[in-house]
Order: C-alpha cells, then structure tokens, then sequence
C-alpha cells in the first residue's frame, strides 16, 4: 500500500506550524516545524511564511492548510485573528501560487474536528460531537453522527453577558489579561453553558493550546454534557489538514 503523504499546516494567530503527515495513519512523520505569524499577518506575509516551511521540508507535493476563517471554494470570507485583506482572498490559489503545489485550504478547527474524529477523542462518538479549539481564537466544530457541518463560527456568539464568546473567553485574553486558571476556567464553562443550552451536545472536545493540561481548567467546568481533552492537542489542526487536502486531491484524481 502506497503511503499518501501530505504536509500539513495550521495557520494559527501566533504560530504557522506544518509537519508531514501520513494521512492513512495520522501519523507525523517528521517533527514539526513552526515559524511566527507575522504580524500584521496579510496574505502576502502569510504566504511568504508558508513557503519558508515548504522549502524547509523541500515540499513539492500536495499541502493542506488548517486557515483561521470560514472557507467557501477556497475563498477566505472573514477574517478575525488574520488581515482584513484576505476576506474574498482566494488562498487555494494564493498559497498554490508562491508554493507551486496543489494547496486546499479548510477552515482551521474543522481540520482539527477531522483528525480527533478520526484518530483521537472523537474516535467512537457518534451523537452530537462539539470540539472548541481554544487559542487566539475561539474555533468551533460540529458532527453530527460523524458528518460535519462546516465554518461553524459559534466562537462568536454573544453570551448573556453580552459579550463575545472570543472576546471574553479565549486562551489569548487569559494570557493577555494574566487571568488565573480558575477565572478563566468560570468564563469558559460560562461558554460551555451557553453552548450545552443552544446545542445540547453528547460531548464537548477541547483542543488548542489548553488541551495539553486539561486539569487547569476541567474542575471549573459544570457542564451536563461530557467534556474531554483533545487527544491530538495542538497537532490535530496539520493532521486534519493534511486529510481533507487527500481527500481532495482523491476527488479531483479519484485514479491516484
Ligand atoms: C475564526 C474562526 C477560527 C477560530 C480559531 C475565529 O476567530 O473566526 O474561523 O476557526 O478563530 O482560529
């Protein structure tokens, strides 16, 4: 059996990491290697970054790219930790340009929720899965008996505090507030509270940055619905990646 072989990528708000991934296994098959988002981080910056980490692994293949916006077509159509230049991007077009590979974007907690379904925490659920990928930003994913429904953007629903969930409740705003564990843990399960109500989930994932040390913030959590760690932590957005670029790339060469 052929090894299908793809770099992944995960464009986040402080870092564009990428590793090559063995999308039969979700395997890495190389450390990964991470560059910092430039800051501001336009599409011609972006671009550069991402073919910085293409030449570092002498990439010539098919990328895909966890990217921090809903992703219609390939088209970048909002931009919340990203310039506001690369709404309407087209960053298919834009990354397979400057890397001269096919590139497939898909929105960057989508590919997580792809790779935990797959490999990790979501491996045998099959009800109403929520994964939150808590980072800069406040990324969401939906299944619905293992279907995803995608560009979810729940990180920006007004809670009944009337403040935004990303605004008041994401990784970045504990760091740059230097909130305690404790207080970020109470705003997050006031999140989660919101979340269970509108959505009743049968588990919430919780990946990003925080995933590595569940026990921080879990006893502040008092949710109804079960609540896990992602498994695959901070990788789970190049993983995922990687297997919708294959799949992709199987459907426009359904031969290969
Ligand atoms: C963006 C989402 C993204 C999330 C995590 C949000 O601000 O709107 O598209 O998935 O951040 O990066």
């Amino acid at each position: 059996m052929k090894v299908k072989k793809i770099l992944g990528v995960d464009i986040g708000g402080s870092g564009i990491k990428g590793a090559i991934i063995n999308t039969k296994t979700g395997e890495m098959l190389t450390p990964r290697f991470r560059i910092e988002t430039p800051v501001p981080a336009t599409p011609k910056d972006v671009a550069d970054t991402v073919h910085r980490l293409a030449k570092h692994y002498a990439w010539d293949g098919a990328i895909g790219i966890g990217f921090p916006a809903v992703i219609k077509n390939g088209v970048a159509k909002t931009a919340a930790n990203i310039d506001n230049s690369f709404i309407d991007t087209d960053v298919n077009a834009l990354f397979s340009t400057v890397t001269g590979s096919p590139v497939f974007c898909v929105n960057d907690a989508d590919a997580a929720g792809i790779a935990e379904m797959r490999y990790g925490a979501g491996k045998n659920s099959y009800g109403v899965v929520i994964l939150i990928t808590v980072g800069t930003g406040l990324g969401t994913v939906i299944f619905s008996k293992g279907k995803l429904i995608p560009n979810t953007e729940l990180g920006h629903i007004t809670l009944p505090n009337a403040q935004e969930a990303e605004l008041y409740s994401s990784d970045a705003v504990r760091k740059n507030n230097k909130m305690s564990w404790e207080e970020w843990g109470k705003r997050f399960n006031e999140y989660l509270l919101y979340m269970e109500k509108l959505f009743w989930p049968d588990v919430f994932i919780i990946g990003g940055g925080v995933s590595k040390d569940p026990k921080t913030f879990m006893p502040y959590l008092t949710v109804k619905s079960k609540v896990v760690p992602a498994v695959l932590q901070n990788n789970a957005g190049m993983i995922g990646a990687a297997i919708y670029a294959r799949q992709r790339v199987k459907a426009l060469y359904p031969q290969d």
